[in-house]
């Protein structure tokens, strides 16, 4: 770490600036809010990230605009809003003036108990924020992470509709509007580049400011725990109650959540979360706008970070399987020593990767497909929102008139990692897509590539013919298709119209 680093944290609220020092690692938003600051507006209820009830909104400058994200404040760890501006549901009606958002969920009769209700109104308020016309579907989606008990959604979504359905400039300014210049050169002020470190060398919380600050501390500290969005690490501290006595938060990193396209493919930091590489990956293909869309939740697509999806070593992660199947590499870097491998060689075997003592992810790179490729990804979940996968499977296939030259096949909760189907990708090669009769083999090959097992979210059977019927689904699918080339810009023109 460069020297001198800051010992405390620095946040916005209500334009005013708080300071934080001297807290544990691990202390979360929530806590400190609720227990230090007195602000009991924001509740708790699954302390897992599940039901929205401590959703609070963060800002953050981007491209010199404040953009609004809601997050759940149980599973945020406190040294994470350095240098955002943090609004929680008693900022919202300032002078006793309901916030549009709140107004409209008192017309609609969307709240009961009430319970629920500041974390839905601080949802609504990320959305009215972005200030653009919204329909149904947005306001569904923007609720995905907000479980109401008592009230029903219909009142609840008329009441999100209403205040943020209509056009940008029929909204009625908010004071967080008129105050948005002043916010801006607050929050570009707090960002100063300094490394944070508060704590001592056995027990911290620090938020390096550049990747070499982040590699030397890593290396020195290598029994640390990394941070990025917090959406797994969260639940370890709120249910597993683990002392975590080193934290390294990437958050502050420059560069680390940076997103590029180039001609050939996309660069994808580390710390890039799925809200913010969503419109990226979309550009490779539909069906990963879908897989990224369906991670979680609003909240915790704000938060949780592609990188930390990857270097989690889960054997249900969402990304793993499309970013497998797509050919997509993984950059490691320990020290000032930097590595690429597949993806796949990354997943070793079961809570064990290729990843080495102080060693980190720095960034995924994901080639685009050619214009002879074909790709389709799918995941089965209970629910369609905020559920982890039972299956989750991707396919890319490389065809050359009609016949398959080469098979990438990648699922997740089939084996103890995300894991390609070796003997059906070999089976498929040749393989007519205007012949199912020439698939049988590499079907068949499905049942020896992954033994999966029984758990709460399916059986090792159920999961097994679900993966057969994916992959037969891909290839009826596929066989209809011309091109990729085609098929994402008949996306794109869709996507143009959604928004025109
Ligand atoms: C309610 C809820 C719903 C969820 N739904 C889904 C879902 O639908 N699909 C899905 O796949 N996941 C889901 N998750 C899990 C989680 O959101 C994802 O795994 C997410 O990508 C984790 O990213 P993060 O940045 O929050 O990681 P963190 O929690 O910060 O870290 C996760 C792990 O990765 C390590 N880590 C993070 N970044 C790095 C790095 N750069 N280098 C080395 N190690 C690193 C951490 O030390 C930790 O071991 C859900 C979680 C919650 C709470
Ligand atoms: S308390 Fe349920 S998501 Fe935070
Ligand atoms: S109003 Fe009671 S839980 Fe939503």
């Amino acid at each position: 770490m460069s020297e001198p680093s800051r010992a405390s944290i620095r946040y916005l609220s209500c334009g005013r600036i708080i300071e934080a020092t001297n807290f544990e690692p691990t202390a979360t938003l929530l806590d400190h809010l609720r227990l230090t600051r007195g602000l009991t507006g924001t509740k708790e209820g699954c302390g897992e990230g599940d039901c929205g009830a401590c959703t609070v909104a963060l800002g953050r400058l981007v491209d010199g605009r404040i953009v609004y994200r809601p997050v759940n404040a149980c599973i945020l760890l406190l040294g994470q809003v350095d240098g955002a501006d943090v609004v929680t549901v008693e900022d919202l009606s300032e002078g006793g003036q309901l916030h549009p958002v709140q107004a409209a969920m008192v017309a609609h009769h969307g709240s009961q108990c009430g319970f629920c209700t500041p974390g839905i109104v601080m949802s609504l308020f990320t959305l009215y924020q972005a200030g653009e016309e919204v329909g149904r579907d947005d306001v569904l989606s923007q609720l995905s992470g907000n479980l109401c008990r008592c009230t029903g959604y219909r009142p609840i979504v008329e009441a999100g509709l209403e205040a943020c359905g209509s056009r940008p400039d029929h909204k009625p300014a908010d004071a967080f509007a008129a105050r948005a210049a002043e916010t801006a050169a607050k929050l570009a002020a707090l960002d100063d580049g300094t490394d944070v470190f508060i704590g001592s060398r056995d027990r911290f919380f620090a938020a390096p400011a550049s990747v070499d600050a982040l590699a030397s501390l890593y290396a020195a500290h290598a029994d640390a725990t990394i941070v990025a969005g917090a959406t797994d690490v969260g639940l370890w501290v709120t249910k597993q109650l683990r002392d975590l006595p080193k934290i390294i938060h990437v958050g502050r990193v420059a560069g680390f959540n940076a997103v590029a396209i180039d001609d050939t493919g996309v660069t994808l930091g580390a710390g890039a979360t799925f809200a913010d590489s969503r419109a990226a990956v979309a550009a490779i293909d539909p069906d990963l706008d879908e897989v990224w869309r369906r991670i979680g939740s609003e909240q915790v697509r704000a938060s949780g970070t592609v990188g930390g999806n990857i270097a989690n070593g889960s054997p249900i992660g969402d990304s793993p399987p499309a970013l497998i199947a797509l050919g997509a590499t993984v950059t490691l870097r320990q020290g000032s020593a930097t590595r690429s491998i597949p993806l796949e060689d990354y997943f070793l075997a079961y809570g064990k990767q290729d990843r080495r003592p102080g060693e980190f992810v720095a960034a995924v790179r994901v080639p685009k497909l050619h214009s002879d490729q074909l790709f389709r990804a799918y995941k089965i979940a209970k629910r369609y929102d905020q559920d982890i996968s039972a299956v989750m499977a991707a396919f890319r296939f490389t065809v050359d008139t009609g016949f398959i030259r080469e098979a990438r096949i990648a699922f997740g909760g089939m084996a103890a990692t995300p894991k390609r189907a070796a003997g059906a990708e070999k089976a498929l090669v040749g393989a007519s897509l205007a012949d199912p009769g020439s698939w049988g083999m590499a079907l068949d090959a499905l049942a020896k590539d992954y033994q999966p097992i029984d758990d709460m979210r399916a059986s090792a059977a159920y999961r097994r013919d679900t993966g057969r019927a994916l992959l037969e689904k891909a290839l009826i699918e596929l066989a209809g298709e011309t091109t990729t080339a085609t098929r994402v810009a008949g996306f794109r023109e869709a996507s143009d119209e959604r928004v025109a």
